[in-house]
């Protein structure tokens, strides 16, 4: 496959799969608002994602056709070529390692057990794992957002969009967009773990009763 069709295939099948990311980080961002509104967002949002043929074939079609792309990128790009998408390729990494394990961990508890984590669910792993699934959260989604973001500008550059970030990378917008989303992200976190408002017994639920092995 030529190079062109490999960039073009990539920048597409990201694009697909950004329409999931950004819904579901929006999605995320709106659980300071209470477990109520989180879950009746995401039961929303999931009646569309988890349409089987949403579902295999473009959220994770989409993924896999990118992860691909990707890795035939890489075994053709000359060692130590860095350059201007160095950080770009690392976050791209960074998340196809966290991907599919947060997938199996919440998608994978759906279909074969019938529990769908919810606001409880990421409640029970921040109490379970504090020291663990804070930073997971954060370094997961922060790379998410630099990733997409920039794949988001780039990908619409390759298909002829409107000049949209700087000359290279995130433009100032770019960096003060991500650190608004990191105030926003570390918000939101603290309201899934109960800081900012009192949740119900993290281990009081079926996710919890799952990974803690006292049954469902
Ligand atoms: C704090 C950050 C995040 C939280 C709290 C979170 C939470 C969740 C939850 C609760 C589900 C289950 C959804 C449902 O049952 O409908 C889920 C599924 C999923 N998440 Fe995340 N997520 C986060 C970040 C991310 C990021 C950054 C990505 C991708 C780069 C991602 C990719 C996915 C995928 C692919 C699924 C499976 C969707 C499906 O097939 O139903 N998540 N996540």
């Amino acid at each position: 496959m030529s190079e062109r069709t490999l960039v073009r295939a990539q920048a597409g099948s990201g694009l697909v799969f950004a329409l999931f990311l950004i819904a579901h980080l929006v999605n995320t961002l709106l659980a300071p608002f209470g477990a109520a509104t989180y879950d009746g967002i995401q039961g929303v949002m999931r009646a569309v994602y988890q349409e089987p043929w949403v579902e295999l074939g473009l959220l994770f079609g989409s993924l896999l056709v990118h992860v691909g792309c990707g890795a035939a990128r890489a075994r053709r790009r000359p060692k130590g070529r860095g350059g201007a998408n160095r950080w770009q390729r690392r976050s791209g990494w960074l998340l196809v390692v966290i991907v599919f394990g947060h997938s199996l961990a919440t998608r994978g508890a759906s279909l074969v057990y019938d529990v769908w984590p919810g606001f409880e669910g990421i409640a029970f792993s921040l109490h379970w794992l504090p020291g663990f699934f804070y930073p997971y959260y954060l370094l997961f989604c922060l790379a998410a957002a630099y990733h997409g973001g920039l794949g988001i500008v780039r990908a619409l550059r390759i298909f002829g969009g409107r000049r949209l970030g700087g000359r290279r990378g995130h433009g100032r917008l770019g960096w003060l967009a991500l650190l608004l989303f990191a105030v926003a992200l570390l918000v939101a976190l603290l309201a899934f773990g109960g800081v900012l408002f009192e949740v119900a017994d993290p281990l009081n639920n079926a996710y919890a009763r799952l990974y803690t092995g006292a049954g469902t």
